[in-house]
C-alpha cells in the first residue's frame, strides 16, 4: 500500500501498558450482538473483527462481554467470557485480529440494571427502577418498568465481591485466548457507571457515600485482576466523563477519577459520554457534530501520562488527525464509523479519504433494528455488516443489461452492486440528480451527515461508469431490450380527497425540504425547483420522515408548526436516540450536550386525529378519535402520509418485462429497507434470471423450469 504523509500523527505507533499498537486509530467496543446464543464467539463474530483489523485499525477493543451470563447480559448476543469453554472461540477471534497487524482487548461489561438478560430481579448499585429509552437491553418489554414488575436491587456485599473476583476470571480468559489487554465498562450506566455514578450510587456502605466509596468496585476488580492476571496484563477503562443528568458525574470529578485510576496502574482511559437515562450524548444521534466530546479527552490528558482515547462522532481522518496532531488525545475511537466502513484507516493511508462510506449516525441497522429488538448487528449503509455475501462479491456467470428506473438509494445501491458483478446498469432518474428521498433529510439541521451518503454512493455511481438518463421514466416500450427492470420509484404523497385539498395553501414535505442549495456540488447543471415558501403557521399532516424533516426544518425557520397525527404519539417509528433528541427540540430545547439553534416555537403535537376540511381562509377542521370537533387557522398545510407505489411496476409487469420492485415502491420503510432491498437484488442478477411464483426475481433456479 502507498504510504501516505498526510496524516502522520494518526499513522504514529503508541505505546500502551506493555505493548505497542501500530497507529493511533482504535476501534471502541461496539457490541454487535452476533455470538452464539451461549456467548461463545462464532464466524460472525470473527469476520466483523478480522475485516476492521484488515482495514487498518491499530487497536482494537472488541464490544461488551459479560462475566456473568446468569446475572446480566448486555445484549442477547453478546459474548461471554464466564465459562473456560469460551477461550477456543477467543482465542481464534484475537488470532483473527493479530493476523492483520491489530493490538487487541475486549471489553468486559456487567450491565446491571441494564441487562437484556435476565428481565426480573436486576442488580444494581442501588434500588432505583429507571425507565431506559435508548438502551439495548429491554426497553421494548419494560417501557413503564414498575408497572411491568420490573425490580431492580442493590447488590449485597457479598455479592459485590463474588462479581469482583468474576470480573477477574473473565479478564484472566481474554488474557488466556491471547489478547493484549482488557477493558473494564465503567460507562454509559451499566454495573460499573452504576457504582461510580453519584446520581446512581445511593449506598452508604463502602462501596458508596463518597468519592472514594463510589470508586472502590472498579478499584476492587484492577486489583483483582491484577492479582489474578499479573501486574503486567494491562487494564483500560472506559468512563463517561460527563454525565449530563443532574446529580451525575461532570468533567471536574472525572479528571479525580483519571488520576486515581492511573494511580491504581490502569494503561488506558478510554473516555466516553451520557448515562442512558439521557441517550443522546451516549449513543450521539445524528444530530450531534463531529468531535463534540472531544474537550473531555483534552482536559483529562492535562492531568495523566497514560494513553487517553477520544471517541464519539468521528469520521473525517482529517480531523482525526488533527485531534492527535493537537495533543487533545492520544488516540482517536471509532466505533459506527468502522460497521458503516471497516477500511477506513486503509482508505485513509492510501490516500482515498473520499471513498470512505462515512456513518450518518442513523442508529436503525446497528440499534434500532437489531439490538433494541434482539437481533444481529446490521448496518443502514453497509450491507455487508452481518451478511458475508457483500464481502465476496463474485461476478455474475452472464452479463446483463438492467435498467433500474428510479436513482434514490434503493436504485443506486441496487446499481452498485449490479455493476461491480458486472453488469451493464443504466439508471433512469425522473429529475436532474441522483438521491431521492436521501436529498430532503441533507436540508434538514440536524440531518445533513444524511449528505455523506448520498455524496458517498453518487461518487460510487459516477466512478463505476453507471448511464443514468435524467428526466425521464422509460415506457414499457422502451426497456424490451434489458434483461431486467427494477422499479425504484419510492413511495408516493398520499393527496386525501377532503374540502380544499386544493388549496394553494396546500403543499408537501417534499415541496418544503427541496434542497435549495446553489452550492451544493452536485446541484444540476440546469433547472432544480425552489422550496415553497410558507407561511408563519404550518399544520403537518402525517406521520413519515417526511413530517419529522418538515417539523424540524420549519421549526429552525422560526415557524409556528402543528402536527396532526392519527397515531397516538407521533414518529414511534423513529429510532430512540434520535427521537429522544427530536422530542425535546420539538419542547424548544435541545438534547444533551448540544448547542445547535433551537426552534422558535416549541412545536404542537395533535395525535389520534385526522384533518376533515381545509377553507379557503386557512381554518382546518379536525376531528379526534372520540368524534370530537375542532379548529385550527394555519397558513398552510403540508401533506406528509407516504405509500408505496406499484403502479409503474405494475406497468411493467403488465408488458412481460422482467421486473423486480425495491425501496418504498415496495414497502414504505427507511434508508436501511432501502439499502437493503437494493443490495439483495444486485446480488440476485445472474445468469437464468425469472420471475418466480411470487413475481420475485430469482436467478438459477436449480429446477428444469426455467423460461
Ligand atoms: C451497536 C452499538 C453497540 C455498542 N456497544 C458498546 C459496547 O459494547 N461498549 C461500549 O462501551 N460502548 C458501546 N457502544 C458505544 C460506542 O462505543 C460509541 O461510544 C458510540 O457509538 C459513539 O461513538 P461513534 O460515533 O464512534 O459510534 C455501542 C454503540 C453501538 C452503536
Amino acid at each position: 500500500m502507498k504510504q501516505s504523509a498526510q496524516y502522520p500523527n494518526l499513522f504514529s505507533a503508541i505505546r500502551i501498558g506493555n505493548f505497542e499498537a501500530p497507529n493511533r486509530i482504535c476501534h471502541v467496543p461496539t457490541d454487535i450482538s452476533s455470538a452464539n446464543a451461549d456467548g461463545s464467539v462464532n464466524q460472525r463474530v470473527i469476520t466483523y473483527h478480522e475485516e476492521i483489523a484488515k482495514g487498518g485499525c491499530g487497536f482494537i477493543i472488541v464490544g461488551a462481554s459479560t462475566p456473568d451470563r446468569k446475572t446480566g447480559r448486555p445484549t442477547v448476543g453478546c459474548i461471554a467470557v464466564d465459562e473456560d469453554p469460551m477461550i477456543m472461540g477467543l482465542a481464534e477471534l484475537a488470532e483473527a485480529m493479530h493476523r492483520h497487524g491489530a493490538m487487541t482487548s475486549v471489553q468486559i461489561q456487567h450491565p446491571g440494571r441494564q441487562a437484556a438478560w435476565p428481565r426480573k430481579d436486576l442488580i444494581s448499585a442501588s434500588d432505583m427502577v429507571v425507565d431506559i429509552p435508548g438502551s439495548a437491553g429491554h426497553e421494548v418489554v419494560y417501557a413503564q418498568g414498575h408497572a411491568h414488575g420490573k425490580s431492580i436491587r442493590a447488590m449485597t456485599i457479598e455479592e459485590i465481591y463474588d462479581l469482583v473476583e468474576k470480573f477477574a476470571e473473565g479478564a484472566w480468559r481474554v488474557q488466556q485466548a491471547g489478547f493484549d489487554s482488557v477493558e473494564l465498562h465503567g460507562a454509559h450506566g451499566y454495573l460499573i457507571s452504576q457504582f461510580m455514578s453519584p446520581y446512581v450510587n445511593k449506598r452508604n456502605d463502602r462501596f458508596g457515600g463518597s468519592f472514594l466509596g463510589r470508586m472502590r468496585f472498579p478499584l476492587e476488580i484492577i486489583e483483582s485482576i491484577k492479582f489474578k492476571c499479573g501486574r503486567d496484563f494491562p487494564i483500560g477503562i472506559r468512563y463517561s466523563a460527563e454525565e449530563f443528568i443532574e446529580g451525575g458525574r461532570h468533567l471536574e470529578e472525572s479528571v479525580k477519577v483519571a488520576k486515581l485510576f492511573e494511580e491504581h496502574g490502569v494503561a488506558f482511559l478510554d473516555v466516553s459520554a451520557g448515562i442512558f437515562e439521557l441517550p443522546g450524548p451516549t449513543m450521539d444521534p445524528m444530530y450531534y457534530p463531529q468531535g463534540w466530546n472531544t474537550y473531555t479527552s483534552e482536559e483529562i490528558k492535562k492531568h495523566v501520562t497514560i494513553p487517553v482515547i477520544t471517541s464519539h462522532t468521528l469520521r473525517d481522518p482529517d480531523y482525526c488527525e488533527r485531534i492527535i496532531a493537537r495533543g487533545q488525545a492520544d488516540m482517536v475511537g471509532l466505533s459506527r464509523q468502522l460497521i458503516a466502513d471497516p477500511y477506513w484507516g486503509a482508505k485513509a493511508r492510501s490516500g482515498k479519504k473520499e471513498e470512505i462510506r462515512k456513518c450518518i449516525s442513523c442508529l436503525v441497522g446497528c440499534w434500532q433494528e437489531s439490538l433494541m429488538i434482539k437481533r444481529h448487528m446490521r448496518c443502514a449503509i453497509n450491507p455487508a455488516v452481518g451478511d458475508e455475501r457483500f464481502l465476496h462479491i463474485s461476478r455474475a456467470s452472464r452479463e446483463l443489461s438492467v435498467a433500474i428506473v428510479g436513482g434514490g438509494p434503493a436504485g443506486m445501491e441496487a446499481a452498485r452492486i449490479a455493476t461491480l458483478r458486472g453488469h451493464r446498469v443504466t439508471i433512469f432518474e425522473k429529475t436532474n440528480e441522483l438521491g431521492g428521498a436521501v436529498l430532503l433529510c441533507c436540508t434538514v439541521s440536524g440531518k445533513n451527515k444524511m449528505r455523506w451518503y448520498a455524496d458517498w454512493i453518487r461518487q460510487q455511481i459516477a466512478k463505476m461508469g453507471v448511464e443514468v438518463r435524467y428526466g425521464h421514466v422509460p415506457e414499457p416500450s422502451e426497456l424490451s431490450g434489458y434483461d431486467a427492470v427494477l422499479v425504484a420509484v419510492g413511495g408516493s404523497i398520499v393527496r386525501p380527497g377532503i374540502p380544499g385539498i386544493e388549496s394553494k395553501r396546500v403543499c408537501t414535505f417534499e415541496d418544503v425540504l427541496r434542497c435549495a442549495l446553489k452550492k451544493c456540488e452536485y446541484y444540476p447543471k440546469e433547472g432544480k425547483p425552489e422550496p415553497v415558501e410558507v407561511g408563519d403557521t404550518v399544520l403537518i399532516w402525517g406521520d413519515h420522515f417526511g413530517a419529522a424533516d418538515a417539523a424540524e426544518k420549519l421549526g429552525v425557520d422560526g415557524k409556528k408548526v402543528y402536527i396532526v397525527t392519527e397515531n397516538r404519539a407521533f414518529a414511534s417509528w423513529l429510532e430512540p436516540c434520535n427521537k429522544d433528541v427530536m422530542d425535546k427540540r420539538f419542547k424548544g430545547g435541545n438534547g444533551e450536550g448540544l448547542t445547535g439553534r433551537t426552534f422558535a416555537h416549541p412545536v404542537t403535537i395533535i395525535p389520534s386525529s385526522t384533518v376533515l376540511s381545509i377553507a379557503s381562509d386557512g381554518e382546518v377542521t379536525l376531528v379526534d378519535n372520540t368524534f370530537r370537533r375542532s379548529t385550527l387557522k394555519v397558513d398552510n398545510v403540508v401533506l406528509a402520509t407516504v405509500q408505496a407505489d406499484d403502479s409503474l411496476y405494475r406497468r411493467y409487469l403488465a408488458a412481460g418485462l422482467i421486473a423486480g420492485r425495491i425501496g418504498d415502491a415496495r414497502k414504505v420503510r427507511n434508508l436501511r429497507g432501502a439499502v437493503t432491498d437494493g443490495a439483495g437484488i444486485g446480488l440476485t442478477l445472474d445468469g437464468d434470471l425469472q420471475l418466480n411464483a411470487n413475481s420475485a426475481v430469482v436467478s438459477n433456479l436449480p429446477t428444469e423450469v426455467q423460461l
